[in-house]
């Protein structure tokens, strides 16, 4: 089966399957999207709920589908499998995801499916790992959404601090996304300056080591916080989601801080995490190589670490 260029299966049609799925078809992002969820009512209504804003929007070719259509599709998104209960960890989560994930990979692949994983399921660093050992796809074609989603958090962070539009902040938190992440305070540049000279001129806030402790505490319990009053998070994923999938449909080399696994890292032999990654039509085209301040470096390997040893835990 030929692939299409821009079909996209997205697998769980929960709060981010499902809102990835609207912000794809808002955004005409693709010409196909193939819902699927083992709750198929489920996955059904939702593809009628979107389809019916079609003629006040875009419309959009959307089904409630089965993995057989996932053999012609350039990409598959899984974001299927349990949430976070209030209180809970990602990593907590890894018991109930693990074996979810294993079998829609291969559900994916025995549909003869030639295209790129994208997991966001939580722990997602764990599971992009468990999905490219079980598909047996390189690396390149199985990625994780990773700290996309924190890093956007921080500009949005750093945009009303600092009262600058957050497309003109940009920085990363690198590492797991979970716990151990952390902003890479050295990359992140306001209009191409760094924080520790922007701020001397804005002179608005408070101290910058505050400031910059209270950023990280800020985005690591963010997500607890959205889960506490709402039950999940769905908007800003589905658009980090939806990004990644348009920088690989639309072959846009976007530099994203995207999970990819590391066979070999600094002594470790399996493990994923973010770092700043061109992506593009092959997937993760390259991840890029720079030597970070020796603090942030120790951050990286620790969280690494965490990963690496949560995925030996995983029996992996
Ligand atoms: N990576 C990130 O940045 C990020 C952000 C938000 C949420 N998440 C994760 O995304 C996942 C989904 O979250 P949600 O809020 O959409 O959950 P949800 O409960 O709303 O939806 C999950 C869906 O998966 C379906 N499902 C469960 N097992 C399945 C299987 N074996 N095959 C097919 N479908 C199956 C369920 O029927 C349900 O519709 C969670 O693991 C969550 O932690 C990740």
């Amino acid at each position: 089966v030929e692939m299409k260029s821009s079909k996209v299966a997205v697998i769980g049609a929960g709060s981010v399957g499902a809102t990835l799925a609207y912000n794809l078809a808002l955004k005409g992002a693709v010409t196909e999207i193939a819902l699927i969820d083992s709750n198929s009512e489920k996955a059904e209504a939702e593809v009628l709920d979107i389809k019916q804003g079609g003629s006040l929007g875009r419309p959009v070719n959307i089904t409630a589908a089965g993995y057989d259509s996932c053999s012609d599709c350039r990409l598959a998104v899984i974001t299927a499998g349990a949430r976070q209960r209030p209180g809970e960890s990602r990593v907590d989560l890894l018991g109930r995801n693990a074996s979810i994930v294993k079998s829609i990979t291969h559900s994916v692949i025995d549909s003869g499916f030639q295209g790129i994983f994208l997991v966001i399921t939580n722990p997602v660093d764990v599971l992009t790992w468990i999905t490219f050992k079980e598909s047996g796809f390189p690396a390149a074609r199985v990625i994780g959404s990773g700290t996309t989603l924190d890093s956007a958090r921080l500009r949005e962070y750093v945009a009303r601090h600092c009262r600058v539009n957050p497309k003109n902040i940009h920085g990363y938190v690198l590492g797991e996304h979970g716990d151990t992440s952390f902003p890479a305070w050295s990359l992140l540049t306001i209009g191409g300056i760094h924080l520790d000279e922007f701020c001397p001129v804005c002179g608005a806030c408070e101290d910058l080591a505050d400031f910059k402790k209270n950023a990280a505490e800020e985005i690591r319990r963010t997500a607890y916080k959205i889960i506490e009053a709402k039950g999940s998070t769905c908007y800003a994923i589905a658009q980090a989601a939806s990004a990644i999938v348009e920088a690989i449909v639309r072959d846009e080399r976007r530099i994203m801080p995207i999970s990819t696994v590391r066979v070999d890292y600094q002594g470790l032999k399996g493990t994923a995490f973010s770092f700043p990654t061109i992506v593009g039509k092959d997937g993760a085209s390259q991840v890029l190589q720079y030597t970070l301040p020796p603090d942030e470096q120790e951050s990286l390997l620790t969280s690494a670490r965490f990963v690496a040893e949560n995925i030996a835990s995983a029996g992996y």
